[in-house]
């Protein structure tokens, strides 16, 4: 039997992912908060014979997707157009299986996302209010949420939007902000009257308080219970789910032109109409049966979408299920730094495809075993590399490989039979283990505990590698032939075991033993059994099933993020803030001087020092030695450029040499040191101020 919340049964599945906004690619993050968990969860409950819909597809609408285009200078469909097909490409590579990866600027999603608008309107469900928001009067348009910044009340970061402050993380109101701006026009915006139509979350309060914190205590994951409850504890506040925007749907009544639906509001819809498209009329089953388990994967941030705002748009329908379970998960972070698409600070996914051809399985395990369950966690490519190396090659590509190849040796890749009466107690055992790992991993499965679930599949390799090494069947094959083969058979069997179980993680690798060891279709009732494979059962030539993964490409994994680092710190260079005021007394103590030079060499056994000899108009050459040479590596090519250097500087030795004075130089924003020079030529000793 499936374990299931409350132990109820279900008749069939509908699974959604969050869908990512089309305005990037996807990006580890994703993949490890919502889609590699996901994915996991469907193909075990299709392995378990269950009837499963898997919804994916991209969120089209939205702000940000206007800013982009508006910044590039194409339209928001060109937008949209370009990155759904990155991330619709990377996904079905790396073996994501949705049964439709659908997207919300499709012609179906407008009119499901228009009629349930328009269903709610109708029978009187939403509020209207006229209130005032921010209009820019130089581009003649209201302003919805991040076309305002402005400084955060709470914090203030000086770059807070109008419905989020990101540094502090506090949800706002665009009037909330200090100093507002347009994000359009960079103009001060101005209040406006505007009507807008609101859902009443505040007159759900009381059900949805019963249904969250009542009837889902204990089997919602802790931090979406305790989001869910510090929200309802707060007081919920009506919402508006329309806006003054052109790209969206459009709100369906008379006389709204201008207006679209919130993009928070047609985006959860999407989930249905993607199922109408993929189920034409038999769409309703999957949304209205109280027999189908409805389950939402998505990242923290979407938690009140979709605990508390989209159920309450259900709730407002009132012929819809609600969701069983929200099992989000917290952030994943690169090298002990947020992941961020604005910084690039990211792995790409479309990028890993081209860079790790054909190893699509080895980051969903590191994505899977890494994945942020119950708080933030950190990739970082060493990891990556030792989860390769140490797990997947040394643990589960080794054991598979080694019975493989003994298989070979001994039997001519024909399994061997078992006969019970050449077995020891310890063979017995490992036996009875094995029959109990199908349901330990598929309750960790079941419990959203995909960490947990990864980790026990292991163990079963583990097991594998253990009971070869305790038997040593390479060195009683002459001796022993009968326990031989009980140990070759036993080996054999939890190979094939391990191509049922490993598959909801690593489907490639499953489909990979599946054809070497020439096994039929399975699901995961059948794993678990120690006979799965028939004495004499051919298999094919062994194939290694994980290869070693360098130094060298993880070192060219972490240079480009080294390169990505230093070009933000090129993005957000500033100039230095003005030092405290001087006298023109303090400043004529400086004696500044233009010298012309003589000659240039670089200090013996100093990286980093230029020893210059200066004409400085006394007749007796001055030297002075610099820390440029990083950035003039062709020191004799300066010979007769002029340089101005303080000449009241006191002497000093460096590297031995006596340095007489300081050459001035200025230090660009990537740290380059730049020799200042008269723009004409001057007579060498002559001042400068
Ligand atoms: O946070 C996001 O990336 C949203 N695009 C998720 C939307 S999920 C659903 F409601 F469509
Ligand atoms: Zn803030």
């Amino acid at each position: 039997m499936i374990y299931t919340e409350k132990d109820k049964q279900y008749k069939r599945y509908t699974v959604t992912s969050a869908l990512p906004y089309a305005n990037g690619p996807v990006h580890i993050g994703h993949l490890a908060g919502v889609y590699v968990p996901a994915d996991v969860y469907v193909r075990y409950l299709r392995a378990q014979g269950e009837d499963v819909m898997f919804i994916g597809g991209s969120d089209e609408h939205g702000v940000p997707i206007t800013i982009k285009a508006r910044r590039e200078g194409v339209t928001p469909q060109d937008i949209v157009d370009r990155y759904h097909k990155i991330i619709k490409d990377s996904f079905q590579e790396l073996g994501i299986s949705f049964d439709i990866y659908s997207r919300t600027s499709s012609k179906e999603h407008h009119e499901t996302a228009a009629a349930y608008f328009k269903k709610l309107y109708d029978e009187g469900k939403f509020v209207e209010k006229v209130s005032q928001q921010y209009y820019d009067e130089e581009a003649g348009q209201f302003l919805a949420d991040r076309y305002i910044t402005g400084t955060c009340p709470h914090c203030g970061n000086e770059h807070a939007y109008g419905d989020q402050c990101e540094a502090c993380g506090t949800s706002l109101n665009a009037t909330d902000l200090i100093n507002p701006k347009s994000a359009l026009s960079g103009s001060k915006p101005v209040l406006r009257e505007t009507k807008h139509w609101f859902l009443p979350l505040d007159q759900d309060e009381p059900w949805l308080r019963e249904w969250i914190l009542e009837s889902h205590k204990g089997d919602w994951k802790t931090n979406v219970y305790g989001q869910c409850k510090s929200w309802i504890d707060a007081g919920l506040q009506p919402r508006a789910v329309t806006r003054d925007l052109d790209w969206g749907v459009k709100v369906p009544i008379e006389g709204t032109d201008g207006k679209v639906l919130y993009v928070w509001f047609d985006a959860p819809i999407g989930y249905i109409s993607f199922t109408k498209q993929l189920k034409g009329d038999d769409w309703e089953k999957w949304w209205k049966d109280h027999e189908t388990k409805l389950v939402h994967f998505i990242g923290k941030d979407n938690i009140v979408f979709h605990c508390i705002i989209f159920p309450s748009m259900l709730h407002a329908d009132g012929s819809y299920i609600l969701p069983a379970n929200v099992p989000a998960n917290e952030f994943l972070n690169l090298e002990g730094d947020k992941i961020s698409t604005s910084r690039n600070w990211a792995v790409w996914l479309h990028d890993y495809l081209v860079d790790f051809p054909g190893k699509q399985d080895v980051l969903r395990y590191t994505l899977c075993s890494n994945a942020p369950e119950t708080k933030d966690n950190d990739f970082t490519w060493k990891d990556f590399q030792l989860k390769n190396n140490s797990e997947l090659v040394a643990i589960l590509g080794n054991f598979v490989n080694r019975t493989l190849v003994l298989t070979h040796k001994f039997y001519g890749g024909k399994v061997p039979s078992f006969d019970a009466s050449h077995c020891l107690p310890m063979d017995e055992e490992v036996v009875k283990e094995l029959a109990t790992f199908p349901e330990r991993i598929g309750r960790s499965i079941e419990t959203y505990r995909f960490r947990e679930a990864l980790a026990e599949m292991m163990n079963l390799a583990r097991l594998g590698n253990k009971y070869l090494t305790d038997t040593e069947p390479w060195k009683m094959v002459k001796a022993d032939p009968g326990r031989t083969a009980v140990v070759m058979n036993l080996s054999l069997q939890i190979c094939a075991n391990l191509a049922i179980l490993c598959a909801p993680f690593l489907p490639f690798t499953a489909d990979k033993m599946h054809r070497i060891m020439n096994l039929p279709a399975m699901g995961w009732r059948d794993a678990g059994r120690a006979d799965l494979l028939r004495g004499g059962h051919e298999i094919a030539q062994p194939e290694l099933l994980f290869e070693q993964i360098s130094d060298e490409a993880i070192q060219a994994q972490v240079d480009k993020l080294q390169a990505t680092k230093e070009q933000n710190a090129l993005n957000t260079w500033q100039p230095a803030e003005v030092k405290p005021a001087v006298t023109i007394d303090d400043f004529g103590k400086m004696d500044i001087r233009v010298a012309t030079i003589l000659e240039c060499c670089k200090v013996p056994k100093a990286d980093k020092l230029l020893q210059f000899k200066l004409d400085d108009g006394t007749g007796t050459p001055r030297t002075i030695v610099s820390g440029i040479a990083k950035y003039y590596t062709d020191p004799a090519a300066l010979v007769g450029r002029q340089v101005c250097f303080i000449a009241n500087f006191p002497p000093r030795k460096l590297k031995g040499v006596e340095s007489q004075g300081m050459i001035l130089s200025a230090e660009d924003k990537d740290g380059r040191l730049v020799l200042l020079t008269p723009s004409d030529v001057v007579t060498p000793g002559c001042q400068v101020g």
